[in-house]
Formats: structure tokens, C-alpha cells, sequence
């Protein structure tokens, strides 16, 4: 074990810095000749039958249950397709009707969760052709799946996932390009989304040189008992991977909430014992972000605001910033996960956590 996590003190860190190597792997050789679409191996299904499908169900546990919002998210606006997103727990037991022609995606890392598996035969025995996104090559899942796609990135050993959440979010928008460009995506859009998919390696190792920041913002964050994260849109869902990621490996109580939903209860919360972490990039609904922001501020909470190079905040709504690289629509996501994961590492570290085994957890859960 010492030789592989090399110069780093966990394999959590080594895995978050993993990433852009990570998402080359994922990648590789999916992309058409022509540079205007994805192209994935396994799905055996035929690009008529994609054609037809008119729904998506896609279920998963924790942060795969997390990476399926997003899919859900890009496949929506990208493809103009509806799909469900159940928590596999959740679908296995309460007999969820589903039109005929869905397709059914179970998401997974290690293939092992037991309650995703056990989704995935239920919607088996519903007569669903199910496809899974999984990182673990002859696992349960992916030997019980109709077909899926691979996630390439490497045993992930810290019990809380990064390299095998971002893959997954690199899967599902590349399945959203590759569904779209059957549907309502032009040649032009398809180049300029593939483009923007072989930037991502690059630019999350730009939101990566933010580390040492990250690590002087958490020193001042690590002695609170509460935290909340905050999104809107595609952002929402990694609210909640930040949440999901700090409560996991800090111990500190963290929420996630779309942003404009705060006004509807957690702001309750807020006062200067509780900070918001606030996802703010550049985009429509940038001001109604701010809006929010000063909505906490107003209330002496504290905020770290996760923002795109450029955008600028009036005086005193944000104690902290801090900068990703703008990018496109699809890979935002991907690229907006790394300042929390960090963000939580780095603060996980400061209380003295044991960040690679945190307590209660395992890597794979595959009892109910
Ligand atoms: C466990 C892990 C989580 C993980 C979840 C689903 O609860 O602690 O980090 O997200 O299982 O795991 P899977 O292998 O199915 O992606």
C-alpha cells in the first residue's frame, strides 16, 4: 500500500489527483471519426433502438445516485429525453410504473452494492433491458447488466469516491452527446461538445491548482458543526456531492439544497455557526444566485463561493472565492466537484480524520 500512494498522504488525495488522467482513461477511443459524437462499445444496442427509446430510468446508491442526477440533468437538455432517477433502494421495492420503451441504467463503481443489484434484477424481471456505468470489470453488476459502459479509471481504494464520481459524470454527459446527436443536436454542436469533453482533463487540473488555496480556506472551516452546500441546475446534484463527501469524512453535519429552495426552510439554519459553501458560476442565473448569497449574509452566515474565473460579487457577499475555469455546460459539473472534494479532504485532515476509512462506512455496501 505505501508504495502505491506514492508522495501523497491518502489514497483519497492521490485519487482526487488522479482525476485528469482518470478522465483521459474514460475517454479514450469513445469519441466518432468525425469529432461530432460519442461512441461506446458495449451498449449492445443498435442505434435504432436508441433512437426509439422515449425514457430513461437510472438508479444508483450515494454518489452514483449523485452522477445519475446529473445524467438525468444533461440527457434532459441535451437530448430532450425524460428520465427518472430512482435511489436503487427505493425502486427495487416500490413497484415504479415504467413505459415500454425504457431503458434502464443502474450506476455503480465497485458493481457489488447489493441494493443496486438488486434494482437492477427487478427491472430485469420487469423485462427491462438494463445497461450499466461501472467501474469494475466481471463484477456482479456488470455480468448481470445487458450491456453498459466501463468507466476505465482504475481501482479507487478511499472509501469516498472522486475519480469514480467524475468518470461517471464524464459517462453520462458523453451518453447525453451520444443520445442527442440522434435527436436534436446538429453537427456543429455535436464538435463543439466533444471539444469541450477532451478539454476536461485540462481544466480540471487547472481547478486542481487551487489546492493549496483550498487548504488555507479549510483551516478556517474546520471546527464548525454544521455546513450547507448550495446549487442550482446541473450544480444542485454536486451540492450534495459536497455535502455527502464533507459528513462522510469530516463528521461535520453538511446539507445539500438548491439554492433558491433555501428561503423554504434551511435558512432557519443560517447564522455565524453555520457556513454555506454556494456553487455561483457564470451562467443566467448568475444575479439570482448572488441574490441568495446575500440572502446568508444578512443573516451573519459565513460563505465560500465557488465561482468561474471573471465573474465578480459585490462587496461583503463572499468571505471566500473560489475560482474554476469557465467551461461548457456539459462539463461543469465535472469540473465544479473538485473545489469540494478538496475542500472537504482538506478539512477531513485538519480535525485529524482517518480520510481513507472513515467510521461506519465501507467501500462497497452488499447488504441491505
Ligand atoms: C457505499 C460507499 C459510497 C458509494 C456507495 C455506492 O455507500 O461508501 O461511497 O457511493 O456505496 O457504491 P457503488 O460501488 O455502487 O458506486
Amino acid at each position: 500500500e505505501a508504495a502505491e500512494i506514492g508522495s501523497f498522504s491518502h489514497f483519497m488525495e492521490k485519487e482526487i489527483f488522479e482525476q485528469p488522467v482518470a478522465l483521459e482513461n474514460a475517454m479514450r477511443g469513445r469519441f466518432s471519426a468525425d469529432g461530432s459524437t460519442a461512441q461506446f462499445g458495449g451498449l449492445n444496442l443498435t442505434p435504432i433502438e436508441v433512437r426509439q427509446i422515449d425514457r430513461f430510468a437510472f438508479c444508483g446508491c450515494g454518489t452514483a445516485w449523485h452522477a445519475c442526477l446529473v445524467a438525468e440533468h444533461l440527457i434532459e437538455r441535451f437530448a430532450r429525453v425524460p428520465v427518472e432517477v430512482d435511489y436503487a433502494s427505493e425502486f427495487r421495492y416500490r413497484n415504479s410504473p415504467l413505459d415500454g420503451n425504457t431503458l434502464f441504467f443502474v450506476v455503480s463503481q465497485s458493481g457489488e452494492t447489493i441494493d443496486t443489484l438488486g434494482a437492477l434484477r427487478e427491472a430485469k424481471r420487469k423485462g427491462y433491458k438494463v445497461l450499466a456505468i461501472n467501474n469494475t470489470v466481471g463484477s456482479s453488476i456488470a455480468r448481470e447488466a445487458d450491456g453498459g459502459i466501463y468507466q476505465h479509471v482504475g481501482p479507487e481504494i478511499g472509501v469516498a469516491s472522486t475519480k469514480a464520481f467524475t468518470s461517471q459524470l464524464l459517462i453520462g454527459a458523453m451518453f447525453a452527446l451520444y443520445v442527442a446527436r440522434m435527436r436534436d443536436m446538429s453537427f456543429s454542436d455535436g464538435v463543439e461538445y466533444v471539444k469541450a469533453l477532451k478539454a476536461a482533463p485540462d481544466l480540471v487540473r487547472k481547478a486542481l491548482e487551487q489546492a493549496p488555496r483550498i487548504k488555507e480556506i479549510a483551516k478556517r472551516y474546520a471546527q464548525y458543526a454544521d455546513m450547507l452546500f448550495l446549487g442550482r441546475l446541473s450544480l444542485f446534484p454536486i451540492a450534495l456531492e459536497g455535502a455527502l463527501k464533507l459528513k462522510e469524512i469530516s463528521y461535520i453535519h453538511a446539507e445539500g439544497y438548491p439554492a433558491a429552495e433555501m428561503k423554504h426552510g434551511p435558512i432557519a439554519l443560517i447564522s455565524e455557526k453555520c457556513p454555506s459553501v454556494f456553487f455561483a458560476p457564470k451562467s443566467e442565473i448568475f444575479n439570482k444566485i448572488v441574490s441568495s448569497i446575500q440572502e446568508i449574509k444578512a443573516r451573519n452566515g459565513k460563505t465560500i463561493v465557488i465561482t468561474t474565473e471573471g465573474c465578480e460579487f459585490p462587496p461583503g457577499v463572499a468571505d471566500d472565492v473560489i475560482y474554476i475555469p469557465d467551461c461548457h455546460e456539459a462539463v461543469l459539473p465535472i469540473v465544479a466537484t473538485v473545489p469540494v472534494q478538496l475542500l472537504s479532504y482538506y478539512i477531513a485532515c485538519e480535525r485529524g480524520c482517518d480520510v481513507d476509512k472513515p467510521r461506519n462506512l465501507a467501500k462497497s455496501v452488499t447488504v441491505e
